[in-house]
């Protein structure tokens, strides 16, 4: 697949349809607490709001979604919701892998794995690569991930690539080290559950998104939510530092 380029290096395309969509699934625990239900039912019934937007973006031609399911802070949550988490990811990895594969959805993985047992990175490479050829959506799952362990890891591929280097680096030569190096940056970040912040996601790559944020806690975010999100993004108009008049004339003005 090919690299892309930053979006504050180069003037990005701007379709109806983001191309790239980057999600923070937030307020499961809320959700349940509302319900007198433990936080992890919460967890458990936002599995469907993952199938229908994946099956919205894949039919609408979404080309990349990003869904942040595990940050690298959130070990710091009670040990039993954390198994639970973990047990989670797994089961959906055995139960949704091979529908994904029938629908052409390519699945992709990023975050630091050192910390998941066995079976889970096992499951996380069959699916990877059971995925590898097809064509449809990428969905990629952000597990135990953080924006800033992938600035670090990046800067750490390349200096270790360049270790005699003593000029400084450019922007354009660290993005193919960060984890998405397979996508454009995202167009849309959508965060339910309220809350104005980007929590370690993708810290780099969000630079010119443009932002959603809804009260709709994750589980009960359905298509009509989704729609009204994308609503949203249709009226935004992107200026990537330029002034509106230079957007309609010409295009890397
Ligand atoms: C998001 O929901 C899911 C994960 C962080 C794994 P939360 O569990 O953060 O739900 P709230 O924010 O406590 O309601
Ligand atoms: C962000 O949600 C991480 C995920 C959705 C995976 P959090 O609930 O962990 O975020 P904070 O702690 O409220 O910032
Ligand atoms: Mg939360």
């Amino acid at each position: 697949m090919a690299l892309f380029q930053s979006s504050t290096s180069t003037l990005p395309e701007v379709t109806p349809v983001p191309r790239h969509i980057a999600v923070i699934m937030d307020g499961n625990g809320r959700w349940a607490k509302q319900r007198f239900m433990p936080r992890v039912m919460g967890h458990q019934r936002g599995v469907e709001s993952v199938r229908s937007i994946v099956k919205a973006c894949n039919n609408k031609g979404v080309g990349f979604l990003t869904l942040f399911a595990f940050s690298s802070e959130n070990w710091r949550r009670p040990a039993d919701e954390v198994t639970f988490l973990m047990k989670l990811f797994l089961k959906v990895l055995e139960k949704e892998v091979s529908k994904m594969h029938a629908s052409n959805i390519r699945l992709r993985i990023i975050g630091d794995r050192t910390r998941f047992d066995e079976a889970l990175v096992r499951h996380i490479e069959n699916a990877e690569k059971l995925t590898a050829a097809n064509t449809g959506l990428v969905l990629t799952i952000a597990a135990n991930y953080g924006g800033r362990w992938d600035v670090m890891q990046a800067m750490h591929g390349l200096i270790q690539a360049n270790p005699n280097r003593t000029t400084a680096f450019e922007e354009d030569e660290l993005t193919p080290y960060l984890s998405m190096n397979y996508a454009p940056d995202p167009d849309l970040f959508i965060r339910t559950g309220g809350e104005q912040r980007i929590s370690n996601f993708l810290l780099w790559q969000l630079a010119y998104t443009e932002l959603y944020v809804t009260d709709t806690l994750w589980p009960a975010f359905d298509l009509k939510a989704f729609e009204l999100a994308l609503e949203s993004y249709q009226k935004r108009e992107r200026r990537f530092g330029r002034i509106s008049e230079q957007l309609k004339g010409e295009k890397n003005a």
